[in-house]
């Protein structure tokens, strides 16, 4: 296996961490550098399972600082970037749009043009890899599903910075022959997730006998894809993917809202050992997120056909796992909602910067 040295960007957050988990131990002969910004969704008490690792690399640092990442490119010569930083949270986006076009337009741009000039034509072995969601296709009614080349509808300031973020990386593909690779996934659950995307937050509430807030009917549906799989698809495009090429991936799991609710609930009563019936009391309807797209779903066929990679967690098993792990790791979640993983960093790698 040949050496490489890859930029990771956004690997203090919940797919990130996920996926160093992932490929640190596996590639011991690839250096990898995780460069993050740590707002309040990253945090390096994710990753304590790789920080020791002799092949890992934290930088603390901003995307959205041109000069910044032409002094990192040169700093580590890096081959390939597998590009996660963004703000992720859809609910954020319409209270704050702007943190959206800033981090993922913008330090997207910033990352492409550091890459392009780092690289300066000399293209081979190198990879750009850039890390999208679903939600640039848009909102689907009852029957369909989201292929590679479904026109992009994005409803939201998030998925807005998205779709444009995926158009730019595909731009400097066609313009500048960047070698570029792209995948759009569903919605991802697991550990390490910040609690206040739906499952996490619905844990925390129940563990604590808050109300579940459900948006609008209920009824709007996602394709529930445990975080592992992202993971594995990830490495499996980075490593056999076609340049230029886009790949969805999903977990032909689709659940409406209100039933994943109630599914999550049982695992709950379960495992804290209430009486069944008891967690589901905590549902309450609550006004609905403003243009939400009622219903994602992915059709996963090219990824599986061209490329042999399938999920492997359903999502039973995925919801018990997450429940559990949850429950397991208190201390992690009263860490990553509170300052002090803050004081950690600082004992790790000095003052913030
Ligand atoms: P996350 O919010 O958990 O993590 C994002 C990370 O990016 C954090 O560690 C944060 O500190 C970092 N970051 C934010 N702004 C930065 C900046 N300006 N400079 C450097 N670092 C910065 O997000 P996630 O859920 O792990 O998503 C990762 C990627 O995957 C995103 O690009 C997202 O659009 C995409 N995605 C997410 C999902 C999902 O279900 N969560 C599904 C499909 C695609
Ligand atoms: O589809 C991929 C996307 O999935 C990613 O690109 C995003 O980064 C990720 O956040 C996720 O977006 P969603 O908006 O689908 O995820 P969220 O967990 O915020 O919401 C899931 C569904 O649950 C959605 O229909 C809104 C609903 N919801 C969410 C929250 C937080 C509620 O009903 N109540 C809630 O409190």
């Amino acid at each position: 296996m040949s050496k490489r040295t890859i930029l990771v960007t956004g690997g203090a957050g919940f797919i990130g961490s996920n996926l160093l988990h992932l490929l640190v131990p596996k590639y011991p002969d690839y250096h990898f550098v995780n460069l993050d910004k740590l707002t309040y969704a990253g945090n390096l008490a994710n990753l304590r399972e790789v920080e020791n690792a002799s092949n890992y690399t934290f930088v603390r640092g901003d995307i959205t600082d041109p000069q910044f990442l032409v002094e990192l490119f040169s700093r580590f010569d890096f081959d390939s970037i597998i590009h996660l930083a963004a703000e992720s949270h859809v609910d954020r986006s319409i209270s704050d749009p702007m943190s959206f076009i800033m981090t993922n337009i913008v330090g997207t741009v910033n990352l492409l043009n550091a890459a392009r000039n780092h690289w300066d034509g000399a293209f081979d072995g190198k990879r750009f890899y850039h890390v999208s969601t679903d939600e640039v296709y848009g909102s689907l009614g009852d029957t369909g599903f989201f292929v590679e080349d479904t026109a992009y509808d994005p409803r939201s300031p998030y998925s807005a910075s998205k779709a444009s973020s995926d158009h730019l990386v595909r731009a400097y593909y066609h313009t500048y022959n960047l070698p570029v690779v792209l995948s759009n996934c569903s919605n991802n659950y697991g550990p390490y997730q910040f609690p206040e995307k739906l499952l996490p937050l619905f844990i925390n509430n129940i563990k604590h006998n808050k109300p579940l807030p459900v948006y609008g009917d209920g009824k709007y549906t996602r394709d529930w894809l445990w975080v592992g799989d992202h993971a594995s698809a990830i490495d499996t495009i980075f490593h056999q993917g076609k340049t230029g090429e886009t790949y969805n991936i999903g977990g032909n799991n689709e659940w409406k809202n209100i039933d994943l609710i109630h599914e999550l609930c049982k695992v709950m009563d379960e495992l804290l050992g209430r009486a069944p019936g008891t967690s589901s009391e905590l549902i309450t309807y609550v006004k609905d997120r403003p243009g939400h797209d009622r219903r994602y779903a992915i059709d996963a066929t090219k990824l599986k056909e061209e490329l042999s990679w399938e999920p492997a967690v359903q999502a039973e098993e995925g919801l018990r796992m997450m429940a559990e792990w949850y429950l397991n790791n208190e201390e992690w979640l009263e860490q990553v909602t509170s300052g002090a993983y803050q004081n950690y960093y600082e004992e790790m790698y000095g003052k913030r910067v």
